[in-house]
C-alpha cells in the first residue's frame, strides 16, 4: 500500500477533513494508550492523507487532558513522518486577526503538568532534542508554497504562546504573552510539537485565528458560537493547501 503522504491533526472546530475521499477507519493502541480517536486514511490530492481530531469528534477531551503520546505515537506506528497540526488560536499581533490562517516559526510554552516527553518511563531513553526551530523549518517552506499555489493566504512566521487552557486568558495574561512576544495564543500547541520532535517527525503548524484574544480588541466577550463560525470560514481553504502539500 501506498505510504501516507501527510498526517493531519484537527483541533477545535476541524473534526474531519474536507474532501478525504475512501476513507478506512482505523484504531490504533499505542503504548501510552489510545489517542483521541480512531485515525481516517483516505485520499486527498491523489496520495493517502491521515486524519485525527486532536479533542475527539465530538469535542470532548480539553486540552490538558489529551494524550498527546498516544496521538504521535499512533501516527509514527502508522508509518507517518509528516504532520500538520491544526490549531485554533486567538490572535495577538496585529496582523493576526479571526479568520487568519498563520503558520507560526515559533513558540513558548507556558502549560504545565502535561505528560510532555516520551522520556517520562523509568529505563526509557533520555533524549534532549534539538527544539531551537520548534517546528519544522522545511516543512514549513512547503506549507507556505502549497498555501501560494493553493491561493489561500497564510501568515508567514509568529510565536505561538501555549497556554494550559480550558479557560480563555485574562486580558493581563494577554498582555503578558504580547510582552513576551507571542503573536498568537492556544492551548493545544504543546506537548504535541515537541513530542513529534521526540518521535523524529516532521511537523508543521498551521494555526487558525478564531477571535482576538482576549482584551485584544475591546472587551466583547469571545463566545464559542464566534470561536466555530470563525474557524469554519478560514477552514475552507484548507483542502486546497492539504492537496497542494502532499504532492511536494
Ligand atoms: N486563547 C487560547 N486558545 C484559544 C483562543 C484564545 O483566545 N481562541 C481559540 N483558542
Amino acid at each position: 500500500m501506498e505510504p501516507i503522504a501527510l498526517a493531519v491533526i484537527g483541533g477545535t472546530g476541524v473534526y474531519a477533513l474536507a474532501q478525504l475521499d475512501d476513507v478506512t477507519t482505523v484504531q490504533v493502541d499505542t503504548p501510552y494508550g489510545a489517542p483521541s480517536g480512531p485515525i481516517r486514511i483516505g485520499s486527498l490530492g491523489g496520495q493517502r492523507v491521515a486524519f485525527l481530531a486532536r479533542h475527539g469528534e465530538g469535542h470532548s477531551i480539553p486540552p490538558h487532558k489529551i494524550n498527546y503520546r498516544a496521538n504521535i505515537a499512533a501516527l509514527k506506528q502508522l508509518g507517518v513522518a509528516r504532520v500538520l497540526a491544526l490549531n485554533t488560536v486567538g490572535g495577538i499581533s496585529e496582523n493576526w486577526g479571526p479568520q487568519v490562517l498563520g503558520c507560526p516559526d515559533q513558540l513558548i510554552d507556558y502549560t504545565w503538568g502535561r505528560i510532555s516527553t516520551f522520556c517520562e518511563e523509568a529505563g526509557s531513553e533520555v533524549l534532549h532534542v534539538d527544539f531551537g526551530h520548534p517546528y519544522t523549518p522545511a516543512l514549513r517552506a512547503q506549507v507556505l508554497a502549497a498555501a501560494a499555489r493553493a491561493g489561500v493566504s497564510v501568515v508567514d512566521g509568529g510565536c505561538y504562546g501555549a497556554t494550559q487552557g480550558p479557560r480563555l486568558e485574562t486580558n493581563a495574561e494577554v498582555e503578558r504573552l504580547r510582552r513576551d512576544g507571542c503573536d498568537l495564543v492556544g492551548m493545544t500547541g504543546m506537548p504535541e510539537a515537541g513530542l513529534a520532535r521526540e518521535a523524529g517527525l516532521d511537523y508543521a503548524c498551521l494555526a487558525i485565528v478564531a477571535n482576538w484574544a482576549a482584551g485584544c480588541a475591546g472587551d466583547e466577550e469571545i463566545t464559542m458560537a464566534e470561536v466555530l463560525a470563525n474557524v469554519a470560514v478560514a477552514s475552507a481553504g484548507l483542502p486546497a493547501i492539504v492537496s497542494e502539500l502532499v504532492n511536494q
